[in-house]
């Protein structure tokens, strides 16, 4: 259960996190902030790179940060751009491989939560482990 507290404290790591965007390409910061079944909370930024297609997304910059600190159960993760972003595909490619039912708040950088989702609704009848195991 997240209570609105902690819907609070998770937005403002995200905003928080924009300014250590790396995003001298695009100038579109994007912060990102998962909260682990455990109560942890790990952030993460965009970083591009000049090489345009290796630039990561914010999203899994902090998804991976956690899951390499052994965390695989997210209650809860937000996002803050300027304009209320929503996540890229492959961002919820890699947020469904950790839960579908995981909530995804979008927020603006005054912290201000747009929507809420969770990741099944934003990625409907996902690719999973499931299949790879079904004939
Ligand atoms: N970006 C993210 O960090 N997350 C998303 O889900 C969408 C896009 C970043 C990638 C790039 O640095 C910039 O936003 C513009 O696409």
């Amino acid at each position: 259960m997240l209570t609105d507290e902690m819907r609070e404290t998770l937005i403002q790591h995200a905003v928080q996190a924009m300014q250590w965007a790396y995003a001298p390409y695009s100038n579109y910061s994007v912060g990102a902030a998962v909260l682990t079944s455990s109560g942890k909370i790990y952030d993460g930024v965009n970083v591009e790179n000049a090489v345009f297609p290796l630039t990561l997304c914010a999203e899994r910059v902090a998804i991976f940060k956690a899951v390499s600190q052994g965390e695989k159960e997210f209650e809860a993760i937000a996002v803050a751009t300027r304009n209320g972003g929503t996540p890229c595909g492959s961002c919820r490619q890699v947020m469904a491989e950790f839960g579908t039912d995981t909530l995804v708040l979008i927020a603006n950088q005054d912290g201000k939560l747009l929507h809420e989702y969770t990741v099944a609704e934003l990625l409907p009848e996902s690719f999973g482990e499931d299949d790879l195991h079904q004939s």
